[in-house]
């Protein structure tokens, strides 16, 4: 297949282009700079320059490819704090992709975040049937799920913390960041609070059997476990050298910025519907072995 993957470049595409590769596809890959270009280039993949706010560059790369891959997201924006501006680029982006592929059955393979699902409450692990009906990122799942009426084979790929060092960027390093900064490394309350997280690679491998072979309209989960926040902020206090301490929610913002808004959920979530599906089985480190080497810790 010719893939148009946008955010190719980034932390996700740095694993979703070599695996697509070496699994016989080609990649076409959004790169909105010299440098991203180049990253690309140098993985074996050709280049659409643009940005995602170039909505008929999008539609013409999508109508040109036998599929697409949406990994690309403004963090930027996210991190300054404009969450909405980032998720409305998400959704013109979604759109003008969709534009192009509507009546194709070509296939669509959106992001989404497990950690969405805690905002529903619901008290038990979480499940890939579970939905919103709408919301920040939300909106942009539904969407590309609801695409499967429109001749699309679409699915969702629902993100936790994804982790390896092919990370430099994600919710790990920022958080080192922040125990270095503070002088301690924080978790919230008792900490027993789990995130769910999945290595680099093995999220890669869903992207690709998503791509290949999910039916249309499916949510997927790239889930290997779950780990309390309060045993992350302990190993990476180990590495920072620093002790692990308590905040309340309320002290969040002060002391994990941007994360203030997930640090604190606990999201237990099960892949088990996934892996049946698609045969997908986690073999990589997990987050903890992760944090056990020195890598966060030399790059972060
Ligand atoms: N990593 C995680 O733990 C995690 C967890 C849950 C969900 N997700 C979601 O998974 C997806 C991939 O995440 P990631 O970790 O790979 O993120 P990342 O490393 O920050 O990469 C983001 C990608 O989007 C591109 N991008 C950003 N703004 C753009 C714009 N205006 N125009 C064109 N391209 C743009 C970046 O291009 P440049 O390379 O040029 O900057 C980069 O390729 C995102 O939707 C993210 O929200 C990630």
């Amino acid at each position: 297949m010719r893939v148009f993957i946008t955010g190719a470049s980034g932390h996700l595409g740095s694993a979703v282009v070599p695996e697509l590769l070496q699994h016989g596809h080609s990649v076409a890959g959004l790169a909105r700079s010299d440098a991203s270009a180049a990253r690309l280039t140098e993985w074996g993949a050709d280049v659409v320059r643009g940005d995602l706010h170039d909505l008929d560059g999008l539609r013409a790369a999508a109508e040109a490819s036998d599929g697409v891959i949406h990994l690309a997201f403004r963090h930027e924006a996210m991190v300054a704090g404009d969450f909405t501006g980032a998720a409305e680029t998400d959704l013109a982006a979604v759109r003008a992709i969709a534009d192009a592929l509507a009546g194709t059955d070509k296939p669509l393979v959106g992001t989404s975040g497990t950690g969405l699902l805690a905002r529903a409450n619901l008290g038990r692990t979480g499940t890939e049937d579970d939905t919103l009906p709408g919301g920040y990122r939300i909106d942009a799942e539904n969407l590309v799920i609801d695409l499967a009426a429109k001749g699309i084979r679409s699915s969702v790929v629902r993100l936790p913390i994804v982790h390896s060092t092919l990370d430099t960027t994600g919710f790990v390093p920022s958080l080192i960041t922040f125990a270095r900064r503070n002088g301690f490394s924080a978790y919230i309350g008792d900490g027993t609070n789990r995130w769910s997280s999945v290595h680099t690679l093995d999220a890669a491998r869903l992207y690709r059997l998503a791509l290949e072979s999910a039916p249309a309209g499916t949510r997927l989960h790239a889930v290997a476990e779950g780990v309390e926040l309060r045993r992350i902020a302990e190993a990476i206090g180990r590495g920072v050298d620093v002790p692990a301490r308590s905040i309340t929610p309320e002290q969040a913002p002060e002391y994990v910025g941007f994360l203030a808004a997930f640090a604190g959920i606990d999201n237990p979530t099960s892949a088990a519907r996934t892996s049946e599906l698609l045969d997908w089985h986690p073999t990589y480190p997990g987050l903890l072995e992760d944090l056990s080497t020195d890598f966060y810790f030399r790059t972060a």
